[in-house]
């Protein structure tokens, strides 16, 4: 898949692509592109935000800036997804990742300031996501949570190939939690592992993490 992230901060995600499950999904052909809304912008002097309509605080994020980036990004066709990254949208989960890394190709939209013209949202967006229930000061940081929930699904991402199977949320575990891990030493500090995963018995040890996924996910 590709994955284009529309920002004035391309520098904020430099750290991100160097990850090594990004870097794995890229190796295995999935694309990720920073685009920079100034370098496209048709008003002078790079600017990019304009001070809000009826008056208030900070400076919003023009819609002739947002479609002059789109345009010359996908001149003959736009990503059957374009998200526009906001404190108000829909509330990001697993399987909303899921759904976006089936996509060929998604856009994210990164806002910045006091936020974008709602014609943005209305006319040149698909989809409004928000990560959670409080305000970022733009949405770089949210779309590095979105994008990096997309891309260590892809092919190649995680170095194990059942990694991102049985894990937190996924259908093996019935969208619930995952159970606990543990690795040695089997006693630290009179702390010990629980008997069933060092007995040998798969099926057992099957059974005991369904179980401890289930009441997990009940908020056990
Ligand atoms: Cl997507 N953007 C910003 N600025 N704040 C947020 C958010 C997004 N999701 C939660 N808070």
């Amino acid at each position: 898949m590709r994955l284009d992230l529309f920002t004035l901060f391309p520098e904020a995600f430099e750290w991100f692509a160097a990850q090594r499950h990004v870097r794995n999904a890229l190796a295995h052909g999935a694309e990720l592109e920073t685009i920079n809304y100034r370098d496209t912008t048709p008003l002078g002097a790079g600017q990019v935000d304009d001070a809000p309509y009826g008056g208030g605080a900070g400076m919003v994020l023009r819609v002739d800036v947002v479609d002059a980036a789109l345009r010359a990004a996908y001149p003959e066709r736009r990503p059957d997804r374009i998200v526009l990254l906001t404190p108000g949208g829909e509330q990001f989960d697993e399987s909303l990742a899921t759904e976006l890394a089936a996509e060929p190709h998604v856009a994210l939209l990164c806002g910045r300031y006091e936020g974008f013209d709602e014609r943005i949202r209305d006319h040149l967006a698909t989809d409004a996501i928000s990560i959670g229930r409080y305000v970022l000061a733009g949405g770089e940081l949210a779309a590095m949570v979105v994008a990096d929930a997309i891309l260590r699904k892809l092919p190649g991402a995680l170095g194990h190939a059942d990694s991102a199977l049985e894990e937190s949320f996924s259908e093996a575990l019935g969208g619930a939690p995952e159970y606990p891990h543990y690795t040695r030493p089997p006693d630290y500090l009179g702390w010990t592992v629980p008997d069933v995963l060092v007995s040998g018995d798969h099926e057992r040890v099957r059974e005991w993490r369904l179980e401890q996924s289930r009441r997990r996910g009940e908020g056990a």
